[in-house]
């Protein structure tokens, strides 16, 4: 197995406030893993360390086996690992399939092409050149996984991607999940819908208050040991 994310003893920031409290963890080549914990303990900066938005002060992220100084998005792009931000982040001005192509900027080889994400998406094919914010939530999330996948990455991270979906969109996004990781991305999901984990994630690790406090598998049929490390 091969390291594609790996965190060691990160302690991350915004200003002053000091958010990661020395965060281990790793994702492999091909693997399915969740990131789970209640609201505010620091899944998001997680990802925002990754992107240079939240300040690392100690510790180690690699990329690809590849150790990062200075985080930025184009970086972690280019070596392989593409961010579905929370709130997706759609660009307004841009119509569906131009914030689709912006996800192609690295210019990375592989399965994932404009027609690839219209087959996967075919919805995203018949509002192709209306404005990306003017699809109903459920699509605009699409495009966000869409523009990610467009940068063929080894690894994508989901950061709450069913947050505000009703349950028949986020059953079709548990499918669309396991699709691509069929096809041979690595998932890193960030979630609290356990439902959704047990479909999708092999693994887990659970934050509270900035650290990891547990890890282990998953088993499908029995979630009920995770509950405590989501809200009620
Ligand atoms: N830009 C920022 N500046 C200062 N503090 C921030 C900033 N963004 C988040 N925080 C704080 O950092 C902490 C962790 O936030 P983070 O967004 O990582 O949590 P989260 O686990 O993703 O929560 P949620 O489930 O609500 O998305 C919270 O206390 C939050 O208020
Ligand atoms: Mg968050």
């Amino acid at each position: 197995m091969s390291s594609l994310l790996k965190f060691e003893g990160i302690h991350a920031y915004y200003g002053a406030a000091h958010i990661l409290h020395g965060i281990d963890l790793e994702v492999e080549r091909g693997e399915r893993v969740a990131l789970i914990g209640r609201n505010g303990v620091g899944k998001t900066t997680i990802a925002n360390s990754l992107l240079g938005i939240a300040q690392i002060k100690a510790g180690t992220i690699s990329v690809n086996q590849t150790p990062i100084k200075r985080p930025r998005p184009y970086i972690a792009t280019s070596l392989g690992v593409a961010i579905v931000p929370q709130g997706r982040c759609i660009i307004a001005n841009l119509s569906v399939e131009e914030n689709l192509v912006l996800g192609s900027a690295a210019n990375r080889a592989g399965p994932w092409t404009v027609s690839a994400i219209y087959k996967l998406f075919p919805i995203l094919q018949e509002r192709a050149h209306t404005p990306g914010t003017a699809l109903s939530g459920g699509q605009q999330q699409m495009l966000a996984i869409g523009r990610a996948l467009m940068a063929n990455p080894d690894l994508i991270i989901l950061d709450e991607p069913t947050e505000g979906l009703a349950p028949v969109i986020i059953d079709q996004l548990a499918d669309i999940f396991n699709h691509v990781a069929d096809q041979g991305a690595a998932l890193l999901l960030i979630e609290q819908n356990l439902s959704l984990v047990a479909r999708v994630a092999r693994r887990y690790y659970a934050v509270e208050k900035g650290s990891v406090v547990a890890q282990g598998t998953i088993d499908p049929d029995d979630i009920s040991g995770l509950r405590t490390h989501i809200a009620a």
